[in-house]
């Protein structure tokens, strides 16, 4: 028996139920490998900012850090200003535990048609985005608020250190891909960051010679993405070009309920995250009826990552198997199964 230890942040909204299907798939493909999960759950929140003014507790960090991973639902709620949540829960956690890789898959699943003509099933392509720099700084300051000429300025930071890092990951997982990458620039708008960055890609390239890799403006990429998806593989992003990448990504592949993320560090120093790409969806939030398979899948990714591929396998061959077998979806891919409905359909087929 191996057991490991998880930090389990519901957060807002969804988020607080898609957590319980995600371990509850945990713990059924878990008995069949001589897996155990111990969660220890904390109530981080825009409910526990409001009532006590801040979003976790000061040695929140502390509590989390020698878990063997963390999985986390959605961060945000109506009446606390988002950069309040974000900036004091989830950008936190990225950035002192240095997840610098931010990993997001998709896939169209059978019997989930997306809603580009020219995207098959079976088609698979995987951002990685760029996770502790770049557009998401806090350097740079307000001048002249009041005023009729007032502004706001903030700057982008990109590192060799940070850009190689990222790049050499891409370029190593399209090595065992389909051996090509494209890297997302904006260097004929963006005078310093991006020809900077487009300078390092370069280098990268020549660090990973079997890779073919070219780049293109995230303006008309996105476009192509659009037109023909299947021309993609390994996509590499900043930060902010990487979070937009990954909602188109996962509209592609027919809805945002179901795309992943892993928040990963590499080296293993802190515990990496794992927490579906939507968020805390105010709309439909209360009513039972979210889409769990994005932070089903995240909990997949979080057994490939603690060293169980297999384990992971059998939960993404169920949630095709329940999508292409049968008529139980969420309302989300145009069904009319509950959150609980589908799960037991997928715990039942597991
Ligand atoms: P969102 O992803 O919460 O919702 C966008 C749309 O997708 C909504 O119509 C929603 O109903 C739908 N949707 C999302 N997840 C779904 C699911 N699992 N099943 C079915 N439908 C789903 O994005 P938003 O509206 O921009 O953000 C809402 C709040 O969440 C904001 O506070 C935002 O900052 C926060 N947010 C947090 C994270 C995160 O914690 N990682 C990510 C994105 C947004
Ligand atoms: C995501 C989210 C976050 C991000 C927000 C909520 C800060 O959109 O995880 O994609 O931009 O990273
Ligand atoms: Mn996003």
């Amino acid at each position: 028996m191996t057991d490991h230890r998880i930090a389990l942040i519901p957060g807002d909204g969804i988020g607080v139920e898609v957590l319980p299907p995600a371990t509850a798939v945990l713990d059924r493909v878990g008995a069949r490998h001589g897996l155990t999960f111990t969660y220890d759950e904390f109530d981080w929140s825009c409910e526990r900012y409001l009532n006590e003014g801040a979003m976790m507790p000061d040695d929140g960090l502390d509590r989390i850090r020698h878990h063997d991973a963390i999985l986390l639902g959605a961060v945000g709620w109506p009446g606390v200003p988002d950069h309040i949540s974000l900036w004091g829960l989830l950008i936190p956690i990225r950035r002192q535990f240095d997840q610098y890789v931010n990993l997001r898959p998709i896939k169209v699943m059978p019997g989930v048609p997306s809603p580009l003509r020219a995207a098959v099933p079976g088609l698979e392509f995987v951002v990685v985005r760029e996770n502790v720099e770049g557009e998401y700084s806090e350097v740079g300051g307000r001048f002249r608020r009041g005023f009729p000429d007032e502004m706001a300025v903030q700057e982008s930071v990109f590192t060799r250190p940070g850009v190689n890092r990222i790049l050499d990951y891409a370029f190593e997982l399209a090595t065992t891909r389909r051996g090509v990458l494209t890297s997302a620039t904006k260097s004929n708008g963006i005078v310093h960051t991006m020809p900077f960055w487009d300078e390092l890609v370069a280098e990268a390239g020549e660090r990973h010679p079997s890779v073919s890799w070219h780049q293109e403006h995230i303006d008309a990429l996105v476009a192509k993405i659009v037109l023909d998806p299947a021309r993609y593989d390994v996509i590499v992003g900043s930060n902010l070009f990487g979070d937009i990448l990954s909602d188109l990504a996962a509209a592609v592949a027919g809805s945002i309920g179901i795309a992943p993320a892993g928040n990963l560090n590499p080296e293993r120093t802190y515990p990496s995250m794992f927490e579906p790409v939507h968020g805390s969806a105010p709309d439909i939030a209360g009513r039972g009826v979210a889409n769990p398979l994005g932070a089903i899948w995240s909990a997949a990714m979080m057994l490939d990552h603690l060293g169980h591929p297999e384990a992971a396998a059998e939960v993404v061959a169920a949630m095709a198997d329940v999508l292409g077998n049968t008529p139980v979806r969420t309302a989300d891919l145009g069904g009319t199964a509950d959150t609980a409905t589908f799960t037991r359909t997928l715990l039942d087929r597991l």
